[in-house]
């Protein structure tokens, strides 16, 4: 079991969910504080806990919890939303990058600082959708494949200034969110373990549940990844020219 002890953590979407058991496993693993970004009101019995009222599309919000907290060790980009669609109705496709992509990168923009400070992580929960599109879900799985994009960018961009970020290739997983697909589930408190020893082993990409896991070699090997290192090696030898 990895430790994150004396860590230092933020979860978005907190309150349900993968956030909520995220947060559950971060106590469990000896973290300081867990910070439990949520839209609405909060509470939790542990006093490592503080809830954060965290829109993450709300720039202003962002802005102001950035504010609020003092140091950072680990920050989990999990919030997200997920509805079926056709796209048919473009503002359905805004919503979920409000959400899925610019809600990430805003969120990340703004602990950045905080990171570079001590070194750290960020965490992007991201979908086996951002590999291939799920044809119930493309405006999901779009976002969710920008986000990869992002995660993958922020990954490059961020090491010469000492943060990991780790992208989580998460599959159908028992939660509100998966409640209309009639497939086989992980739970969630299982999924929340593997990413906690995902970042603990230093994997880029963490499959966390059995659909994904069964991905993971080939992904790893394949030349998709293979160009993202090539990418990587250039972008550090410029980094450091
Ligand atoms: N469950 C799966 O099968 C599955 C598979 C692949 C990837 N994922 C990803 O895993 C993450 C967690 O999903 P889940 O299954 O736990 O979903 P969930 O049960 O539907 O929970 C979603 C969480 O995101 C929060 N959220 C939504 N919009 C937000 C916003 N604008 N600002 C802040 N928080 C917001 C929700 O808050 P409210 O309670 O206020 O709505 C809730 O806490 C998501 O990124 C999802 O895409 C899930």
């Amino acid at each position: 079991m990895a430790a994150i002890t004396g860590q230092t953590v933020l979860i978005t979407g907190a309150n349900r969910g993968i956030g909520r058991a995220l947060l559950e496993e971060a106590l469990h693993r000896g973290a300081q504080r867990v910070y439990a970004g949520t839209r609405g009101a909060f509470t939790h019995p542990d006093e490592r806990v503080v809830p954060l009222l965290l829109d993450v599309t709300d720039a202003a919000q962002v802005r102001q919890t950035a504010q609020t907290v003092a140091s950072l060790d680990l920050l989990i980009n999990n919030a997200g939303v997920g509805v079926l669609d056709d796209l048919d109705d473009r503002a359905i496709l805004e919503s979920h990058l409000a959400v899925n992509l610019f809600g990430v990168h805003a969120v990340t923009q703004a602990f950045l600082p905080l990171l570079v400070r001590s070194r750290g992580a960020v965490v992007n929960n991201l979908s086996m959708s951002a590999l291939a599109p799920l044809p119930i879900i493309p405006a999901y799985s779009i976002s969710k494949a920008a986000a990869l994009s992002l995660t993958q960018s922020q990954r490059m961009l961020f090491a010469g200034r000492g943060v990991s970020v780790h992208a989580v290739l998460i599959g159908p997983t028992d939660t509100d969110m998966s409640r209309p697909f009639d497939a086989p589930k992980d739970a969630p408190e299982s999924v929340a373990q593997a990413i906690f020893d995902g970042v603990a082993n230093g994997e880029e990409d963490i499959f966390p549940d059995s659909a994904s896991r069964t991905m993971a070699a080939g992904w790893r090997s394949g030349p998709a990844k293979e160009l993202e290192r090539e990418y990587a090696a250039i972008a550090a030898a410029d980094s450091y020219a």
